[in-house]
């Protein structure tokens, strides 16, 4: 017996924009399940707010489809789908207050005025606004303005929830907040919501699933930890969070000890292979820098240590950040509590790298 796969919520099929000759979705395919919270992350100009509008009808593609729960959308204009977008300029109705902004989908939608009420009192509770339902949009702050936008975008159930950077305006306490009340709510409702954000650990916070994208071209969908513990290229490593590449040319590989080395600059480097490689195949080691260990004197029975000399040693409160040379390569480390020891420029330390280490071969490697 064969166990029906759901069909996703949203399924978008090779979409292709170009504005102009210039093509800036090139054949972008994705599936979102049903309740899924996707986070797409992107340089600035990667096409993130075009593929919103396409999805939310306000901007046509130029081929490909737009299913909703099964339903080809990509014709439809956007009052006839059942989507609500959170515009990354607000895209606020000036003249109106604060709560017929809000409210505007709900009437249209015709919902009784007390109803209507209500459910405006309730979103701008959610949105910490509470007592400015009455003001005209232009005297509110941009972060306010964003929130209201926010408010308006959650108004109504939609089947797919689309939200450009709804947070980015905010100050680093209410945009941790808000993102956490967004969340619940996504939860609560089963909302399938696609989130863009210019910050990674917005990302990794908030999402199932994230995607990276590049010029109009998915990179990587995978979970928060997979991309950040196994990106599939050099970019999409260097794109979430900052990282250390160690060149190397792997040297042995022991397959029945799980076992493989590899010749580096700063000297040989032990490492669990986590797929298939082959001696004298040319591999960038992805290190992270909270999973390089600094030590005054050298640790003993373990592999990877080497020794190298502190040039810049930053205390930030809940954890030390520090460049280090190891024979002309340069690693950034960053230690967690470093009340303790803090090490100072030209200070002698010993790194201790670990072998469990993604590594990136050749075609994956920025050329
Ligand atoms: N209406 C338009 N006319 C012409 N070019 C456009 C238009 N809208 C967007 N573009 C171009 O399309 C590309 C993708 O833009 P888009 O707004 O989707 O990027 P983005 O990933 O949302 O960027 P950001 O992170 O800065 O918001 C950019 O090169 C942009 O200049
Ligand atoms: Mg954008």
């Amino acid at each position: 017996m064969t166990i029906p796969t759901p069909i996703p919520m949203l399924n978008l099929i090779e979409i292709h924009k170009f504005y102009d000759r210039l093509e800036v979705l090139k054949g972008v395919s994705m599936e979102v399940k049903k309740g899924e919270l996707v986070t797409f992350v992107g340089p600035s100009g990667c096409g993130k707010t075009t593929l919103l509008r396409i999805i939310g009808g306000f901007t046509n593609l130029d081929s490909g489809e737009v299913i909703l729960d099964g339903q080809r959308i990509d014709h439809l204009p956007p009052n006839l789908r059942d989507t609500r977008i959170c515009f990354q300029n607000y895209a606020l109705f000036p003249h109106m207050t604060v709560a017929d902004n809000i409210g505007y989908g709900l009437k249209i939608k015709k919902w009784k005025k007390n109803k209507i009420q209500e459910r405006v009192e309730e979103l701008l509770k959610l949105v910490q606004l509470e007592g400015l339902g009455s003001r005209m949009i232009d005297k509110l702050s941009g972060g306010q303005q964003q929130r209201v936008a926010l408010a308006r975008a959650l108004s109504l159930e939609p089947k797919v929830l689309l939200l450009d950077e709804p947070l980015s305006n905010l100050d680093a306490n209410l945009r941790l907040t808000m993102r956490g009340e967004i969340r619940k709510l996504q939860e609560r409702l089963k909302i399938t919501t696609i989130f863009v954000t210019h910050d990674q650990f917005e990302a990794m916070s908030i999402s199932d699933r994230i995607v990276v994208m590049k010029e109009g071209v998915i990179q990587q969908v995978g979970s928060p930890i997979e991309i950040y513990e196994r990106p599939s290229n050099e970019f999409i490593a260097s794109f979430v969070g900052f990282v250390n590449f160690l060149e190397g040319v792997v040297e042995r590989v022991d397959i029945g000890l799980n076992k493989a080395t590899a010749s580096t600059p700063i000297g040989v480097v032990q490492f669990v292979p986590e797929r298939n490689i082959n001696v004298g195949e040319k591999v960038k080691l992805v290190i992270r820098p909270e999973t390089i260990q600094i030590s005054q004197s050298e640790p003993t029975g373990m592999n990877n240590i080497f020794q190298g000399e502190v040039e810049i040693g930053m205390y930030v409160g809940s954890l030390a950040k520090y460049t280090v040379m190891i024979n002309g390569e340069k690693f950034i480390i960053d230690q967690p509590n470093p009340r303790e020891t803090f090490f100072k420029p030209k200070e002698k330390v010993y790194l201790s790298i670990p072998e469990n280490i993604h590594l990136l071969i050749k075609t994956e490697i920025h050329q």
